[in-house]
């Protein structure tokens, strides 16, 4: 394991690269609407991130295809944008996007929108999923905090709701890369290493609850993750650094 710290300056700019998702993410609560395919939005957020010296650095990772990762209900991440996925009222809707300039600086960040009236159960599930993404910044935070703190703040509030908690993804480091060292799991696991958070790491903490099973299926497109269940599921995600001073979001 490798784990890339990084200085004050660098989290600076990675945090420049994360307002522009928290702004792109605010405009979208007004401006997405039943009817837009995901093709839509999209390449409504792929200008908005180009308009602002910026690049939309999913696109090409790995070979996927788009600027950003489109997951309605059943689908828990990676998404692939489709003119023919067309958003419905009562959808939920789970935008992933990462942003660098220049190849550098990543800050990768989820929103999980509702559209419309959705049934009461499917906004329990949106609404613990926003809180397990607090609780394990605010065991991040703790002085003396290690990754299980993270892991077991996240694993314990979705689990009090009998939600299920993906495990076959996790979060991850971020910053030089979209996807660094070390990973930052959902559950806390026997094999997981509890490092001790330190000055320097900035890390993507990403919940991903499910309604029902915790296990997920990958779709043959080779990207497209859902539930086994096909029950909904919610996503939330933001970028964090652990400075001297203590932890910042990045991308809010
Ligand atoms: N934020 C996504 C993740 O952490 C980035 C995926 S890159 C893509 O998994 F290629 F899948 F879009
Ligand atoms: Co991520």
């Amino acid at each position: 394991m490798m784990i890339e710290l990084k200085t004050q300056s660098d989290m600076d700019r990675i945090h420049e690269n994360g307002i522009i998702i928290r702004t792109l993410f605010d405009e979208l609560e007004s401006w997405m609407e039943p009817g837009m395919s995901t093709w839509d939005v999209n390449q409504f957020c792929e200008n908005y991130i180009t308009q602002r010296g910026a690049f939309p650095s999913c696109k090409g990772f790995e070979g996927y295809p788009a600027g950003t990762c489109i997951s309605i209900n059943e689908q828990v991440i990676h998404g692939i944008p489709h003119k023919d996925k067309i958003i419905k009222l009562g959808d939920i809707v789970s935008i992933d996007i990462v942003v660098d300039k220049k190849g550098n600086y990543f800050a990768d960040s989820t929103r999980t929108f509702v559209m419309g009236d959705i049934p009461e159960k499917t906004a329990l599930l949106v609404n613990t999923t926003r809180e397990c993404l607090d609780l394990g910044i605010r065991a991040a935070e703790k002085p003396g905090a290690r990754m299980n703190d993270i892991s077991s703040a996240v694993f314990e509030h979705a689990n009090a709701q009998h939600f299920g908690v993906v495990r076959d993804f996790c979060g991850h480091g971020v910053g030089f890369g979209i996807h660094e060292d070390p990973n930052v799991p959902n559950f806390v696991s026997p094999y997981a290493s509890n490092m001790k958070l330190r000055e320097g790491m900035v890390l993507a903490i990403e919940p991903m609850i499910n309604m029902g099973t915790h296990k997920i299926k990958v779709l043959r497109d080779g990207w497209t993750v859902l539930t086994a269940d096909r029950k909904p599921s919610a996503h939330f995600e933001h970028t964090i650094g652990i400075t001297k001073n203590g932890l910042e979001i990045l991308t809010i």
